[in-house]
């Protein structure tokens, strides 16, 4: 079989990335150029400023990969990209810019969802095992994915308001931590003590999420221990928030296996590097004999060797979009 080389390109947030991906499954060079740092004196990610640094930064980010892979373009069978959801300013920026290569050079052009993306990232890692329940967690999603084949997405559930990561950037902005504050929340929720009593985000049958009410839980607290002049203990309120968090996504993703009696359970997305979430849901698999599949930290956050991965199986499956290709912030995963 002829090797094929998808050349992706991501851009839905922060991040500038390019990648090079042979047949779906092997990495052969991906550049990251990250905003965080930008972005971290502002508290959050501003749309504008993402935009402008994408666009000042892209072309270098392409040829930096070329020059890490050793190809040109001409090695190159076809061009995939984020087209949504995401900033819609930062996606604009890749999304012109894979336009732009795909004309000149005559490549076909294949839209990927940044959803899917993340999901494939576990491809880089192991061949994807059908069916499978994908938890997908991240800064903008929390998702239930039920797939029986590839490239076959049926949502499940998901979250009916806040994202999980959303949450923990928010919850951790008023315990005083920098942003992005879920891997700072992490870090703390593995040292302290389960103390602060918060509720349980929608305990129920559905395979839904809330997580808006924990979040307002953890800035109310915070808001009246400062009133009363108390000092909060931020170790052991990160322990009992993530412990709230983890306990509601894996009690749901475990039912989800069971009732779907499926065997493989992979997890993508931002969240994906949470130690406590992985480390619970590491137990549970063993306990209940299921294969399960989290990708390495650099594959859990956006980056475009994911973009690849998926790019290789749409591109397969005949998925093509012309040069009038725009970028949607919202779109459904299919
Ligand atoms: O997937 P991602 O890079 O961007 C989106 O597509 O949204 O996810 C970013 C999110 C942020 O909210 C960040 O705080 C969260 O993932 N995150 C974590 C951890 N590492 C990143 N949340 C909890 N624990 C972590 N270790
Ligand atoms: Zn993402």
């Amino acid at each position: 079989m002829m090797d094929t080389y998808i050349l992706a390109v991501e851009s839905s947030c922060d991040e500038t990335s390019v990648s090079i991906v042979k047949n779906g499954c092997v990495e052969i060079a991906t550049v990251v150029l990250s905003q965080m740092d930008i972005h971290a004196s502002f508290g959050g990610v501003v749309p504008e400023v993402a935009s402008r640094h994408h666009i000042e930064n892209i072309t270098m980010v392409f040829e930096e990969v070329f020059k890490k892979a050793n190809m040109t373009i001409n090695d190159i069978d076809a061009i995939a990209v984020t087209y949504g959801p995401g900033l819609i300013g930062s996606l604009l920026i890749g999304v012109q810019a894979a336009k732009t290569l795909a004309y000149l050079h005559n490549i076909p052009l294949v839209p990927v969802h940044h959803i899917a993306g993340h999901i494939y990232a576990n491809n880089l890692v192991e061949p994807l095992k059908f069916p499978l329940i994908a938890l997908v967690v991240s800064g903008g999603h929390t998702d239930l994915i039920y797939m029986k084949d590839n490239y076959s997405f049926e949502r499940i559930g998901g979250t009916l308001d806040d994202a999980v990561g959303e949450c923990y950037d928010k919850a951790a902005r008023v315990m005083g931590l920098q942003y992005p504050g879920g891997p700072r929340v992490d870090k703390l929720a593995s040292e302290g003590e389960d103390t602060y009593k918060l509720p349980v985000p929608l305990d129920d049958d559905s395979y839904n999420f809330s997580f808006s009410g924990l979040k307002s839980a953890v800035i109310n607290l915070a808001h009246n221990e400062e009133q009363r002049g108390n000092e909060i203990n931020v170790t052991n309120l990160a322990t009992s928030f993530q412990n709230r968090v983890v306990e509601i996504l894996t009690k749901k993703t475990m039912r989800a296996l069971k009732e779907y009696n499926v065997d493989n359970l992979i997890v993508a997305g931002g969240v994906a590097a949470n130690k406590g979430l992985r480390s619970k849901l590491d137990e549970l698999c063993k306990q209940n004999n299921i294969h399960l599949c989290v990708p390495p930290i650099k594959y859990c956050t956006d980056n475009a060797a994911m973009i690849g991965a998926a790019g290789y199986y749409a591109y397969k499956i005949g998925r093509r979009a012309s040069i009038d290709l725009n970028a949607k912030a919202n779109d459904k995963l299919n």
